[in-house]
């Protein structure tokens, strides 16, 4: 397979939302991430978030132990969220703020102000051998206290860009632009995610120091009409377009999946 300068990793959480509004068994997360993997997908997302609202502690030990894409396990920085990633042991984990009345994830970290909270967080689970990445904004010192964490990874905050139009997003997406940029320099991986659609990814796609795009809610959202293999698939073509691939046989930077 050719290597990709642009991982996909999708995440499941909203199947675990449908299933859990009923209770009981389906629509399975476990077969969601099947369904991603023959699609494209270069990883799986899951946030076990502090009320299990979506994703269960059985789901992340049967994604850990029955899935062969690394799993990125999102995750509030508490005690309890350590503990559980410490005993699967996930690929990677990416640390988010989470408040219990949020629907979902508004905004980045304050790794700035929180670098006392964070660190042994981020060192606990980088000594695990866990992929660490901080959730933030595209902002400079946002981007200074990831690399004074020590955290190898950052995710921006695409959820603003997403949510504005015309000039406001134009100023977004140069932030955007600008944080990979300095982030980069630094040395820091630069992902990307939340709130992506299929009219939203391709300028983001675009920004050719991002290595990694999250995108969960619009996909599962448009699985519901076509299918998830096809908005799976679509949001890879997309992705593709924006940045093609890397040629055959350049060395592949798809990480080993990994087994608890
Ligand atoms: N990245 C992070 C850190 C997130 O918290 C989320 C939402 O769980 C996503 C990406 C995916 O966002 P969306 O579901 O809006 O595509």
């Amino acid at each position: 397979m050719p290597a990709r300068l642009l991982r996909l990793g999708v995440n499941i959480d909203h199947v675990a939302t449908i299933r859990n509004a009923r209770g009981g068994l389906v629509p399975d997360p476990l077969r969601a991430a099947r369904i991603a993997a023959e699609a494209g997908a270069d990883g799986i997302t899951a946030h076990l978030r502090e009320d299990r609202r979506h994703i269960s502690d059985h789901d992340i030990v049967r994604l850990s132990r029955e899935i062969d894409l690394p799993l990125n396990l999102e995750m509030a920085a508490t005690d309890e969220m350590l503990a559980i990633a410490l005993q699967h042991r996930p690929h990677a984990a990416c640390i988010v703020p989470e408040r219990r009345e949020e629907r979902t994830t508004e905004g980045g970290l304050d790794a700035a102000g929180q670098r006392a909270h964070l660190a042994p967080f981020v060192a606990a689970l980088g000594e695990a051998g866990v992929r660490v990445s901080l959730f933030i904004e595209p902002d400079p010192r946002q981007i200074e206290a990831a690399v004074a964490l020590g955290a190898p990874v950052v995710e921006l905050h695409t959820g603003t860009y997403c949510e504005v139009q015309g000039e406001a997003r134009a100023r977004e997406l140069d932030r955007l632009r600008e944080a990979a940029r300095l982030g980069t320099e630094a040395g820091l991986e630069i992902h990307a995610g939340h709130g992506l659609a299929y009219d939203t990814v391709g300028p983001v796609a675009a920004i050719p120091m991002i290595r990694e795009l999250n995108i969960g809610h619009f996909l599962v959202g448009e699985a519901i009409f076509v299918g998830l293999d096809a908005s799976i698939r679509r949001m890879r073509a997309l992705m593709d377009e924006a940045r093609p691939k890397a040629h055959p046989g350049a060395p592949s930077d798809r990480p080993a999946a990994r087994h608890s």
